[in-house]
């Protein structure tokens, strides 16, 4: 399909400021990156405006991490490599030498990387007023900055406007707030005719985009009101800015959807998490990637719960840390359990405080309620497992199964060598190491014979002031 607008977002600066060492791009937000943002905002863009766009990212400085990140993610975006960051017109001059139909487009729309709160309102509005009046070159968002220091001033003159950035500003210039956001929409005509004749003649010896802005040409300056949405991220105090206002509206959202929060403020929880209603989320949770939480779920306070499964009326008490895993309905974990990869669990199981599962599956029932540790097993349905017990799963070189079948009773401090099989209804007696198959139904015990001698205990009982 031909599109008649074409998107451009600039993503090719190093992003010094925010002394990462992730290419600007690909820093991280509340589980994602910078860019994902603006690509949402892109597609949610095209969705609202019915309008099919082909959509570039300008790259540079790592390239080759932000283009397979992205390319991993999404279908139709292509590429344009701007081998040296000589500013951001120098930007848009390698994509239209980089993307073969880069002129073909009507129009285009440029937007940068780092605006991870621009929303698709804002392409929508400068689409609509290039529309309406069809004599414009070019549209420019801009906002009332609060601070307008570091962005370009919006100078205005009779027939367009100047834009000039804070290097080059005059005093009186310094003084404006009304500032551009980064955001243009321009007729592709316009670019043809001036996007390379413009010169680095400035304070940063830059190529400025901002210079397809004159007062003399036929361009216009679109206000917006909400600064917020504008908030370019150019540094860890402006990285966690924008981080606490999309927490904001994550966390709302889901108060409007019957999640409970005791201190939501003191939450950490990522934008693609899904919680349902009935759940109470106490202080001090962290809930991370894609994780979905069933109906009337408790997340008790220190709990972090990370891409994972949670099934309807389980209950996480304090301090459990659970990753890849899936919990099923009405199970009990913790205080203080930890879950690792590849843990699965039937309904109404039940794991204690210091329990450490890992690629175990624990059918519906199972009880493992302190202390122990299950690596690489399968347990039962309604297997009880008493306290202490350790599934001996790793040889030095190699990890191995262990099975237990239903309804076994497993003594406390118990210990069985992997690999191993137990069959259903056994009963393993306390403080035994089990290094061979057990049948169903059968008992076992592995454990020295106690012996009795009665009155000897004083000849072992030593105190400080015993004489002898
Ligand atoms: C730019 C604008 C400024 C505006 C501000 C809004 C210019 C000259 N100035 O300044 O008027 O108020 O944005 O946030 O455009 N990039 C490249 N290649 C380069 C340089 C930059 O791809 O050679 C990309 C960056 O990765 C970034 C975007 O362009 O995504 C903007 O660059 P940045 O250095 O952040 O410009 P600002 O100083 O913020
Ligand atoms: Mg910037």
């Amino acid at each position: 399909m031909r599109s008649k607008l074409a998107v451009v977002i600039l993503a090719g600066g190093q992003g010094t400021r925010l002394k990462m060492n992730v290419p600007k791009a690909l820093c991280p937000l509340l589980g994602k990156v910078l860019i994902d943002y603006v690509l949402k905002s892109v597609d949610d863009f095209q969705l609202e405006s019915a309008q099919y766009t082909q959509i570039s990212v300008v790259t540079g400085h790592l390239h080759e991490q932000v283009e397979s990140y992205i390319s991993e993610r999404y279908s139709q975006v292509s590429f344009a490599f701007q081998k040296k960051q000589l500013g951001t017109a120098h930007a848009l001059q390698s994509y239209f030498e980089g993307i073969s139909n880069a002129w073909e487009h009507e129009y285009t729309l440029v937007t940068c990387a780092d605006t991870p709160l621009i929303g698709a309102d804002v392409f929508c509005s400068l689409l609509e007023t290039m529309r309406k009046d069809k004599s414009l070159d070019a549209v420019v968002a801009t906002f009332k900055a609060q601070n307008p220091f570091g962005y370009g001033r919006i100078v205005e003159g009779n027939i367009g406007l100047d834009i000039v950035e804070e290097k080059d500003a005059s005093q009186e210039q310094k003084e404006i707030n009304i500032v551009n956001s980064g955001v243009y929409l321009f007729k592709t005509e316009h670019i043809k005719k001036r996007l390379f004749d413009i010169a680095n003649t400035n304070k940063s010896n830059e190529f400025y985009l901002t210079d397809l802005f004159k007062r003399e040409y036929k361009v216009k300056a679109l206000r917006f009101d909400d600064e917020t949405r504008f908030l370019g991220v150019n540094n860890l105090v402006q990285l966690e800015a924008a981080s606490s206002i999309l927490q904001k509206r994550k966390i709302q959202e889901l108060q409007e959807q019957g999640v409970r929060f005791i201190n939501s403020s003191s939450c950490y929880i990522e934008q693609d998490v899904q919680i349902s209603r009935g759940c109470a989320i106490y202080p001090n949770v962290v809930i991370e990637g894609e994780t979905s939480i069933g109906e009337g779920v408790l997340v008790e306070s220190g709990s972090v719960i990370k891409n994972s499964s949670i099934h309807a009326g389980v209950r996480i008490f304090a301090n459990s840390y659970i990753e890849d895993a899936t919990i099923g309905e009405a199970c009990l974990i913790g205080p203080m359990a930890r879950i690792r990869p590849g843990s699965e669990m039937g309904t109404r199981v039940k794991v204690g405080n210091f329990v450490e599962t890992k690629k175990s599956k624990l059918r519906e029932g199972v009880s493992v309620s302190h202390l122990s540790y299950i690596g690489d097993a399968e347990i039962g349905e309604n297997t009880n497992i008493g306290c202490g017990f350790i599934t001996c799963n790793y040889d030095g070189a190699q990890k191995h199964k262990t099975i237990i079948g239903k309804d076994c009773f497993i003594g406390s401090d118990t210990q069985v060598v992997a690999p191993i099989t137990i069959g259903d209804g056994v009963f393993v007696a306390s403080g035994s190491t089990i290094n061979q198959d057990l049948p169903s139904d059968s008992f076992a015990i592995a454990r020295a014979r106690q012996i009795t001698k009665e009155k000897l205990a004083k000849k072992f009982i030593k105190t400080k002031n015993t004489k002898k």
